[in-house]
């Protein structure tokens, strides 16, 4: 971030819901209810019960054991930024660091984040590059690791600083032209290196069959509003981006450096402010955590703790918020470790873990529903298409395929169905999966699901339903537990 002003009990859920503790004959007995699952007591575990991920950035000197016990994955704090990687030509350099936190994530079952591929900061060789080379750096990055990183920040830090509700002024945003002079970029005259870093990024998963999602970053972008109640018009530009370049983009990472800029704040509309980027069908993401203890007046760590417990919630309350990553471990290895703003105390692999860690946990082990029991977002209720046996000859459906590709940490899976219309169009179709046992859906995207365990559909919705002949359309669905080797079988009508 180009900010220079801002460098500067546990309790045990001991959860009885419905239980019905009958003592007879001086023995107690449990009648008819499932047990409450016990609190899970890392941060990994209590996330991947409610369904999402919990990250961490890190760089291969921070890989201590706590990093894969705490975590389920990973965003390189440096080591994949084109200072490091890019050669000027859009070649790749040193890509040893981010290779060894790329094979540790794997080993330890965790997601990777790739950050970052375009970005006015921290460009190194390609600073001053144009589209083309941007683009051969885009496809030289997303190949070289493939389906090893599930999630790419594609551009980074696009927006001004200010609350200005604009692009940002320097490179890479000089190559922008506002052709029609309307004020905007999206019209199709336009150049807009935000949308054609995504078709390229896009081109580029599409054509090598990945499943890696794009994402574009920024910060500030957090509430809908900002101190003092203003409309957070950095949030609102960010807003139209996703919205015109929806068919590129797959989500949205708000950084979350929360501090005393006004614009940095954690607001009251953070929730409401990731639902509505959520509406858009994208998944929104925590993707660099931290929180100026300062913010709490120095009281000892707690209203820190409440206000990492604020933002946890936030995300948890909707269920397209699929992951949350805190900027590095403890205070001391922090960008800005004179604020504290992270879980952990102690440093060099000796960490111990604050308020803040102890309230994140609680958050997370509530569950989406905020109660402690286990929870599945509700699922509306569709009635399973029944056939009726005719005697009449009926046109025979064309047909339709479906593929699946799956991100997978321990614990919990995100699914990426993409159907495929036959040699003829079709009406609609629906989507069959067996989940393997203790697989459980948590939300669905683009799609109506019947049923959450073991035999589970996807329907498709109002604007998905028809294909033309060989046309595809994506929906994806999250969950707990493992999916792997599942079998999509498509039906068409
Ligand atoms: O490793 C060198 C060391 O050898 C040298 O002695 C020292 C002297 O300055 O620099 C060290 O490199 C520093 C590097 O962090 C590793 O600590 C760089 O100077 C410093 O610029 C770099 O800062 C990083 C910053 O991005 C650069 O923009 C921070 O670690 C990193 O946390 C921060 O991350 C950004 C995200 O990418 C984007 N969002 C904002 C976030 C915070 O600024």
């Amino acid at each position: 971030m180009s900010r220079t002003t801002d460098q500067r009990r546990r309790r045990t859920r001991l959860a009885l819901p419905a239980a019905v503790l009958l003592l007879a004959g001086g023995a107690a007995i449990v009648q008819g209810i499932t047990p409450a699952a016990a609190a899970e007591t890392t941060l990994r575990a209590a996330a991947a019960k409610a369904g999402l991920f919990f990250g961490v950035a890190a760089s291969p000197g921070r890989l201590s054991s706590i990093v894969a016990q705490e975590f389920s994955q990973l965003t390189p704090e440096n080591d994949m930024k084109p200072s490091t990687i890019a050669t000027s030509s859009g070649g790749l350099q040193n890509t040893g660091a981010a290779d060894t936190l790329v094979n540790y994530a794997q080993t330890n079952n965790m997601l990777v984040r790739g950050h970052t591929l375009v970005w006015h900061s921290q460009a190194g060789a390609l600073q001053g590059a144009n589209q083309a080379t941007l683009n051969t750096f885009i496809g030289n990055a997303l190949t070289r690791w493939g389906n090893r990183i599930a999630y790419w920040d594609v551009v980074n830090e696009a927006l001004a600083d200010n609350n200005a509700g604009t692009r940002r002024s320097e490179w890479p945003h000089t190559l922008n032209r506002d052709a029609n002079g309307d004020g905007d970029l999206f019209d199709a005259g336009d150049t807009d290196v935000i949308r054609d870093s995504f078709v390229r990024a896009k081109q580029v998963v599409q054509a090598n069959g990945l499943s890696t999602k794009l994402c574009i970053n920024d910060y500030d972008v957090e509430g809908l509003t900002v101190r003092g109640g203003t409309p957070n018009r950095k949030a609102n530009a960010l807003y139209d981006i996703v919205s015109n370049y929806r068919q590129y983009i797959d989500c949205v990472g708000f950084q979350a450096h929360f501090n005393d800029n006004p614009n940095s704040i954690i607001s009251d509309d953070l929730q409401a402010n990731i639902q509505r980027f959520a509406d858009l069908g994208v998944e929104v993401h925590i993707t660099e955590l931290d929180i100026d203890d300062d913010l709490s007046n120095n009281d000892i760590g707690q209203g820190q703790a409440d206000n990492y417990r604020k933002v946890v919630r936030a995300c948890l309350n909707v269920a397209r918020c699929t992951g949350i990553t805190v900027w590095g471990i403890a205070d001391s290895e922090s960008w800005r470790s004179s604020e504290r703003g992270l879980l952990f105390t102690g440093g060099n692999g000796n960490y111990q873990k604050k308020a803040a860690y102890h309230a994140v946990l609680d958050e997370l082990n509530k569950g989406r529903s905020g109660t402690g029991t286990p929870t599945t977002p509700p699922v509306t209720p569709t009635v399973t298409p029944t056939v009726t046996p005719s005697t009449s000859p009926s046109p025979v459906p064309a047909g339709c395929t479906a593929t699946v590709s799956l991100n997978s940490w321990n614990g919990g899976f995100v699914a990426t169905v993409r159907v495929t219309a036959g040699s003829a169009s079709i009406n609609g179709w629906s989507v069959g999966v067996n989940l393997p046992s203790g697989a459980t859906v948590t939300n669905a995207w683009n799609s109506t699901p019947s049923g959450t365990s073991g035999a589970v559909r996807f329907a498709n919705v109002g604007h998905n339903g028809r294909l033309g002949a060989a046309q595809t359309t994506e929906f994806g669905f999250q969950g707990t537990g493992s999916a792997t080797g599942i079998t999509p079988t498509c039906t068409a009508s």
